[in-house]
């Protein structure tokens, strides 16, 4: 048998170190076993002395600009970086160039997915058609079809129309799908260029202000319960949410909600620099955002990290802050960031992360055999992490196509040292295997 022997792992970070063995994508690519001095012949041994499995992590938000912008990324580039940063699964955002609102679309990631083999990649189909916010799109055929879509969303621009969100409420539940919703109120943040309060007074920057993605989402919230809907709220970012979210949850409604790693970590005090890479719809808050967020994600309100990775060609970004387009990579640093902000505070422990970013987003998605326990008999998708590791980020070294990261000479606690997908390694030591 082939496969992977990972000797001496702690399992979530929990227990006494064993052996979990792998098999390879040919021996059907599932847990074999765990125990303490397992014998697998045939199988390559990993010494995994002081390191952590967790199951491969799952990306509910994921922008791979493919097809349309493949200056800035494609699905190969994208999805290497997914494996590198310890994905299994992403779910691609529909706002390429075409849009994903068709199952021809969406078919066409589907297959780009498969061809790359870095992980699995699941389509978001567009909620109105070219994402205009006016006709919904084909919902039921992206759904029939083969990327079985069951998020669909128009991230990067807000379904506003409260009749058109009600509508594709009713509509996803046919086949058990969810509506990812935007929340940005459009005419709230007419020319808005970060968060609206005390630093954007300063700065004499047209300002985002928190009440217009908390009006949204009270809205959402709402028509879910009314139609008996699920709702997932995209890249929370402010106080009001949380509570909003809190409120939406203890009435039972099937609400959730992702909170991005950037938004668990940095604020609204670096737009001052004007450098855009800390430009980001929604904008970087505040410092009692920032912990009123890492206090929901902890105790459940926001039920998983999602990274936003919006990667960006150089003309975009390194331009005058007014010009340059919102979003920052994420792949390659979400756990680093999560570990920095969650674990090292206390706030997570390492059960915690698994849950966070694979558990409840593979169940979010409807993504079978993803989020899985490691435990004999299950789909081998698992990430090994150093947790006394540290690295220091260098855009350069980056997998992704784009640079756009603000993390740029930072050091970062933890390292992904391998990635299964089913039994065989798709990272290795920081390098594609
Ligand atoms: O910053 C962002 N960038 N936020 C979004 O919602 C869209 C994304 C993008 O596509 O670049």
């Amino acid at each position: 048998m082939s496969g992977w022997l990972l000797r001496g792992v702690r399992v979530l970070g929990q227990g006494d170190p064993v052996d979990l063995h792998l098999a390879g994508p040919e021996d059907g690519g599932t847990v074999v076993a765990l125990g303490a001095g397992l014998e697998a012949t045939g199988a390559r041994v990993l010494d995994a002395d002081g390191l952590v499995a967790l199951p491969g992590l799952v990306d509910l938000h994921t922008h791979l600009r493919e097809p349309g912008r493949e200056d800035a990324e494609t699905v190969e580039t994208g999805t290497a970086a997914a494996a590198l940063g310890g994905f299994t699964a992403v779910h691609a955002m529909a706002n390429t160039d075409p849009v994903a609102d068709t199952a021809g679309v969406v078919e066409q990631v589907w297959r780009l997915g498969q061809q790359a083999g870095h992980c699995d990649v699941h389509p978001v189909g567009a909620v109105t058609v070219g994402l205009a916010g006016e006709r919904l799109a084909e919902l039921g055929a992206m759904a029939d079809s083969a990327a079985r879509v069951r998020v669909f969303s128009d991230d990067g621009h807000c379904v506003s129309d409260a009749v058109l969100m009600r509508r594709a409420l009713e509509y996803v539940k046919a086949f058990d799908g969810v509506v990812a919703q935007h929340a940005q109120e459009p005419r709230l943040t007419e020319g808005a260029q970060m968060n609206e309060g005390a630093v954007s007074a300063r700065l004499g920057l047209t300002g985002w202000p928190a009440a217009a993605e908390e009006a949204v989402i009270a809205r959402d919230c709402l028509l879910a319960a009314h139609v008996g809907s699920r709702l997932h709220v995209c890249h929370v970012s402010t106080a009001g949410s949380v509570e909003i979210l809190r409120w939406a949850k203890s009435k039972g409604w099937q609400v959730t909600a992702e909170v991005t790693p950037h938004h668990l970590l940095l604020t609204d005090v670096l737009a001052a620099t004007y450098d855009p890479v800390y430009k980001v719809n929604p904008p970087l808050r505040t410092a009692a955002d920032v912990a009123a967020l890492r206090e929901g994600l902890a105790d459940g309100t926001i039920d998983c990290v999602a990274t936003d990775h919006a990667p960006h060609a150089l003309e975009d970004k390194e331009t005058e802050w007014g010009a340059a387009l919102p979003g920052m990579v994420g792949l390659e640093t979400a756990l680093g960031v999560v570990a920095e902000a969650m674990v090292e505070t206390g706030l997570l422990d390492w059960a915690g992360v698994a849950d966070r970013l694979s558990t409840r987003p593979a169940r979010i998605g409807r993504v079978g055999g993803q989020g899985r326990p490691l435990a004999a008999g299950e789909p081998a998708n698992v990430v090994l992490v150093d947790p006394a590791a540290r690295r220091t980020v260098d855009p350069a070294g980056l997998a992704s196509r784009s640079r756009n990261t603000p993390y740029a000479g930072r050091s970062l606690p933890t390292r992904v040292v391998a990635t299964f997908l089913r039994g065989r390694a798709t990272a290795l030591d920081g390098a594609l295997a």
